[in-house]
């Protein structure tokens, strides 16, 4: 079967970093047309060289990086360098990158590529705030049909909230972003907290990063180090939750993940819930599904597949 051809709309971000390094090592599954900077985590300058540092650590110097939006519709940026500490890729000491970034903005190339692309081959992978998907399919509806399908790191129902009591930080930063999308009848898999909550980077399997010896495995040991303080500290949790790559490995191995097909609406008025994603898991309205929403995943699976192909770069 054909590679699956994604753009990956990313904030590096370390858990970023490490969906990225996925996607690269497995092109069997997939093609990644190219990666999409937006700001989130830390600011646009720096999640757009971010992710050029992550393509040159996996040699993948071909994958071109555009940078797109560099703030959300209508509110300013909330960033999260508590989190992912001032360069936003804090943990390994990697060099700057030399690869430029393309001159075509993130937002004209997605347009241009699902228009240019035959209907339906196009599958976005969006890892931050979706301020880059919302503004394309406000620019240009005519995309929302030609997309295959949308995989996207974001929102929170069990969990509820990690940046508020009732938000997730990639729906809390754009809300109107996120509205925009989950309203678009795009095809959408979403990748929740309740999820990735339970993708956590024990010391066992930090120690299986590292024990691979290169410096990919190394760099991602480093990083996932730095990157779990927040969660252990707040939810005490094991290890670092491996948000993104939750992403790029349900599209690797969907069976990895279960979920439900239900309703879910983002509340972009009130300040108290700005951000929530409010996800009919139980189907108590009749509000149209319009997402598959997951809830759990194989862990043991899912870190096999992720060290076995980080071991290829
Ligand atoms: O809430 C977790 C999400 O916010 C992840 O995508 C992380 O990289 C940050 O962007
Ligand atoms: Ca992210």
């Amino acid at each position: 079967m054909a590679a699956r051809k994604i753009i990956i709309d990313t904030d590096p971000g370390q858990d970023d970093a490490v969906a990225i390094l996925l996607a690269l090592a497995s092109p069997e599954e997939l093609d990644v047309l190219a990666l999409t900077a937006v700001a989130g985590n830390v600011p646009l300058d720096l999640t757009a060289k971010n992710a050029r540092v992550i393509c040159e650590l996996a040699n993948k110097v071909d994958v071109p990086v555009y940078a797109g939006c560099d703030r959300p519709i209508g509110r300013d940026l909330v960033t999260a360098e508590h989190v992912h500490g001032k360069t936003g890729l804090d943990g390994p000491d990697l060099p700057d990158p030399t690869m430029p970034l393309r001159d075509e903005h993130a937002v004209d190339y997605i347009i241009d590529t699902l228009r240019s692309e035959a209907s339906g081959t196009i599958t976005l992978c969006p890892l931050g705030p979706l301020t880059n998907i919302a503004t394309a399919l406000q620019r240009a509806p005519d995309i929302a049909e030609r997309v295959q399908q949308i995989v996207l790191m974001g929102g929170a129902y069990f969990e509820v909230g990690n940046i508020t009591p009732a938000a997730e930080f990639n729906i809390y930063v754009d809300p109107e972003a996120a509205d925009i999308v989950f309203k678009s009848g795009i095809d959408i898999v979403v990748m929740p907290l309740d999820v990735t909550h339970k993708a956590l980077v024990t010391k066992p399997r930090n120690d299986a990063f590292r024990a691979l010896g290169t410096p990919t495995g190394i760099a991602v040991a480093q990083m996932t180090d730095f990157f779990e303080r927040f969660d252990k500290e707040k939810y005490g949790s094991e290890g670092a939750p491996l948000h993104d790559p939750c992403v790029t490995a349900y599209l690797i191995d969907p069976d990895l993940f279960t979920g439900r097909h239900i309703n879910v609406e983002i509340e972009t008025q009130s300040p108290l819930t700005r951000g929530m994603t409010v996800a009919d898991w139980w189907r108590v309205t009749d509000r149209p599904p319009n997402a598959t929403f997951i809830g759990d995943l194989d862990a043991d699976g899912f870190f096999a597949l992720l060290t076995e192909r980080l071991a290829r770069l």
